[in-house]
């Protein structure tokens, strides 16, 4: 006779609607609205922010995704995150849901219903439920999502202090891989584990010419000791909208960003590490200045000039630019 612990119950439709809003009091979350394809509208109880279980974003990582922030009331560079998205959905063989023009309103009206003026915008898209296949689902539809919800928060100290990095013992993902924001970020979790494990703040992928990578959900940039503003080449890291921007705007604005030119190119761990100053740079973190990687002290172990400089700039252009949309409350 099998002796059970306990008996699992089989559950009617409202015992499963309050055994998700239990799973929320237990956990509560930042979460203020979400559209859904699938449930062609928005929800704002986020017990019910859910998808079907065999959509293949889910148990086949067969999905994309993008972020955008919300600051003062507008949404800053969808444009940018918006185009990345496709081509990240191009690569990974995705249909879209519907035009280009369709997704950045329902991102503007899921913004709208979440009533914030600040914070952080998430969608995905997945080729969508219909098995447990690897190739999507005959008549499968793909899923779009949209997550209004508070971000991404770093403690103050990354930016008094700086932050500490180590060099990962994860291989960096292949190039396709890497420059495609597909869900798939085992690397980059792994990633962050070790550091966080190993007392540091994050990880640094290094590729397989021994040239610098990236670092878990942002990129990273280097000051030479002649002080030029040094980032990794495109092809083998993902192209962050953060790293794209400030480069526009530190060529533009040398003098105030206490640069005395930008370079794209291939960086050399020997190259990176004799740099003056560090920094890490994305939509969540803005501009971070890094002060030690692995036992190595980074410039004079304080936060530097041109990473302060150029959050600001970051910061102005967040607030007053030609790229913020406004949200219709
Ligand atoms: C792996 C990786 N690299 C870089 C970035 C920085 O990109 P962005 O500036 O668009 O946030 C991100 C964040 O999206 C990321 O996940």
């Amino acid at each position: 006779m099998t002796v059970h612990a306990r008996t699992i119950p089989v559950l009617a439709e409202k015992d499963v609607v309050g055994q998700l809003r239990s799973l929320r009091a237990k956990q509560p979350v930042d979460f203020w609205a979400f559209y859904s394809s699938q449930l062609n509208g928005i929800v704002t109880d986020p017990s019910l922010m859910v998808l079907p279980f065999d959509d293949h974003i889910v148990h086949r990582g067969h999905g994309i995704f993008d972020t955008a922030a919300i600051v003062g009331g507008k949404i800053y560079d969808v444009d940018a995150h918006l185009d990345r998205f496709i081509k990240s959905a191009e690569r990974s063989k995705l249909k879209l849901p519907c035009s280009r023009e369709e997704m950045r309103d329902i991102i503007v009206q899921t913004a709208a219903a979440s009533g914030r003026r600040d914070g952080s915008i998430r969608y995905w898209l997945s080729s969508g439920p219909g098995s447990l296949e690897l190739t999507p689902a005959k008549n499968a539809e793909p899923g779009f999502f949209v997550m209004i919800f508070g971000g991404l928060t770093y403690p103050e100290r990354y930016y008094t202090e700086g932050v500490r990095v180590m060099t990962t013992t994860y291989p960096i993902k292949a190039p396709l891989y890497a420059i495609t924001k597909a869900t798939n970020y085992l690397p980059n979790v792994l990633m962050q584990m070790e550091a966080k494990e190993k007392g540091f703040d994050n990880g640094v992928f290094i590729d397989e010419n021994g040239n610098v990578g990236e670092s878990s959900n942002m990129n990273v940039a280097f000051v030479t000791s002649g002080g030029v503003l040094l980032h990794p080449k495109f092809d083998h890291i993902l192209s962050g909208c953060t790293s794209l921007r400030l480069l526009e705007l530190a060529r533009a604005n040398q003098q105030r960003a206490g640069v005395a030119g930008v370079e794209v190119r291939d960086i050399t761990v020997a190259e990176a590490r004799a740099s003056r100053e560090m920094l890490q740079l994305g939509s969540s973190i803005k501009v971070a200045p890094v002060v030690q990687w692995d036992d190595q002290v980074i410039g004079d172990g304080k936060p530097g000039p041109v990473s302060k400089a150029l959050l600001e700039l970051l910061e102005e252009d967040m607030r007053s630019s030609d790229r913020l949309i406004s949200i219709p409350y």
